[in-house]
């Protein structure tokens, strides 16, 4: 347990409205699947949001300068990108960026790139606004390691292809990108004269000390002019029902796009999610530390179980708590509705592109870890014998 911090003891989320655990309410089932954690956010947060509370009034919001500032020193502090308060457009959540992004880049029918195995909102916008989805999956599997493949990339792309989202920390395969990576992503979208939309949710959550964050846009101001950089204090502050998000767009042009391409149709950030994102940003920081050396913890507790239990395979995290297990060798038709079975509630590889592989969301308490492993183990030890 972190001393100043308790991620230990379990909250109840049910009866709490909560997505992960309504899902399977009237079952004995672990859920480890829809990207929240099982924890309280920050204490910092939840007293600013309990003094909002208690003032009673919930109009509408408006970011100020000191919402903008906290985005601006987080950045700076966090991996020493200087960016300007003009830069940022708020937005209610990132996946409504991603859908901005396609709608404000190109015309209908021209392509947008994306990378499976991928978060599926990735796959599932660009056809929501006319755009066609083109694939190029990343190389490499669970122990070689996974690596942004820019030859499938080169033939998965076309004359009409306007836009690549990339995902930075990758959901699900847990990479952070690393700056020669990023470089060849940024030659390629260079030569194809591409806008790349970097979500960059999870980038507050690299497991290894010391490893900072290479936002795609500090590549080269040349980069930065053709980037939308999505970020949000949801992932890392586990405040994701709060809905705050925001852009962070240099080239005055891509940026005026954008915001038309938002009119009308995305709603402006609530009270609180705006109040949240900036004392995240702002006082979050021990916070952050303490849950990425718990997560730590947990990715290392999970990587070893898994490892006893061949032929499952867990892809190295060094960002996110998810893992991506590979239950390929089981041969089994849909391992999610087998480890189900067994009373563990994970998403399906195929809702990423990906059939046959597992992501389990590791953001709960350490008990609650190792509950749902012995009931991995369980499933694992009937699909082998099976
Ligand atoms: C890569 C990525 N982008 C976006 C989101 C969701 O963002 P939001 O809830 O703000 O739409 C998630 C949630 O898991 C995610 O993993």
């Amino acid at each position: 347990m972190s001393r100043e911090f308790d991620f230990d003891t379990p909250v109840e989320r049910r009866g709490t409205d909560s997505e992960k655990w309504l899902r399977w309410a009237d079952q004995d089932v672990l859920p480890l699947w829809v990207a929240d954690m099982d924890f309280a956010a920050p204490p910092a947060v939840v007293e600013a949001l309990r003094q909002r509370v208690d003032h009673g009034v919930f109009g509408y919001a408006l970011p100020d300068a000191s919402h903008g500032r906290a985005v601006v020193d987080a950045l700076e502090r966090s991996c020493g990108w200087s960016v300007s308060p003009e830069w940022l457009v708020w937005l209610p959540g990132l996946v409504c960026g991603l859908t901005v992004a396609c709608r404000a880049v190109g015309d209908p029918g021209d392509g947008v790139l994306v990378n499976p195995p991928v978060y599926p909102p990735f796959r599932r916008v660009p056809p929501l606004v006319d755009r066609r989805l083109q694939t190029a999956f990343l190389g490499g599997d669970n122990e070689a390691g996974w690596r942004l493949d820019i030859d499938a990339m080169d033939a998965a792309a076309d004359a009409r292809t306007r836009l690549l989202l990339l995902c930075h920390p990758h959901n699900p395969v847990g990479r952070a990108w690393r700056r020669d990576e990023l470089e060849e992503v940024a030659a390629f979208a260079e030569r194809r004269d591409l806008v790349v939309c970097s979500d960059e949710i999870h980038s507050e959550l690299l497991l290894e000390p010391g490893r900072p964050h290479v936002p795609f846009a500090t590549i080269s101001p040349a980069v930065a002019a053709r980037t939308i950089t999505l970020l949000a204090p949801s992932k890392t502050f586990n405040v994701p029902g709060l809905g705050a998000a925001v852009a962070v767009i240099s080239d005055p042009g891509l940026r005026a796009r954008f915001k038309q391409a938002m009119s009308g149709i995305v709603p402006q950030v609530n009270v609180l999610g705006l109040l949240a994102a900036k004392v995240a940003w702002t006082e979050g920081g021990p916070w952050r530390e303490a849950l990425c050396d718990y997560l730590r913890g947990n990715r290392d507790y999970l990587a070893d179980r898994v490892a006893r239990l061949p032929p499952l395979t867990m892809a190295p995290v060094e960002a996110t708590y998810l893992a991506w297990i590979d239950a390929r060798g089981w041969a089994l038709a849909d391992p999610a509705a087998h480890v189900l079975a067994h009373g563990l509630g994970l998403s399906s590889g195929a809702d990423f592109g990906s059939p046959g592989y597992l992501r389990l969301n590791f953001g709960c308490p350490r008990a609650t870890l190792a509950a749902a492993c012995d009931r991995l183990a369980a499933a694992a030890s009937a699909a082998v014998q099976s």
